[in-house]
């Protein structure tokens, strides 16, 4: 739905302007200014990386799936974890904490190719054990 929303104003901006390039396709939900140097790479290795880790994440984030890891980037986790988590505030909204891509997707009622985890409380407190502190 929401693609589709943007699809159609894509469409309806660029009908009036000839000269107007096409814009390139919507960034995934969540990516946006808050990408860059994690503050609480220390939070992210103690309490997300494990959790992300033992729910399976990387099993399709970390290259076995393109279009996965295309969305959302796991390659570093429990190698370069300062990179992985960097890669991983993209998907977080600072705004809105709770809401972030990174819960929504697999605890929450974001539509997710990689389905949800079974202990959404536990992978939400776990997450947010980072989150509210960057
Ligand atoms: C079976 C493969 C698979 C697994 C396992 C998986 N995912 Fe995904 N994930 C995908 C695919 C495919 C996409 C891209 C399409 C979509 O959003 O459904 C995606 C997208 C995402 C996104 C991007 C959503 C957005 O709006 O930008 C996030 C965040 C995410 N997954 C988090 C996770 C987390 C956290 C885990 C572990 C709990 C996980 N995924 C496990 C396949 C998987």
């Amino acid at each position: 739905m929401r693609i589709s929303i943007l699809i159609a104003i894509a469409i309806a901006s660029t009908a009036c302007g000839a000269a107007t390039p096409a814009p390139s396709d919507p960034p995934p939900v969540g990516q946006g200014p808050t990408a860059g140097a994690c503050k609480s790479v220390a939070t992210f290795t103690s309490s997300a990386a494990p959790q992300l880790q033992q729910d399976g994440c990387a099993g399709c984030h970390a290259g076995a799936d393109a279009p996965a890891t295309a969305a959302f980037n796991l390659t570093n986790l429990g190698k370069d974890n300062t990179a992985a988590c960097s890669q991983a505030l993209r998907d977080v909204n600072l705004a809105n904490r709770p809401q972030s891509a990174i819960i929504q997707a697999a605890a929450g009622a974001q539509a997710h190719k990689g389905g949800k985890v079974a202990d959404t409380q536990a992978f939400t407190n776990a997450l947010l054990g980072w989150i509210n502190n960057e």
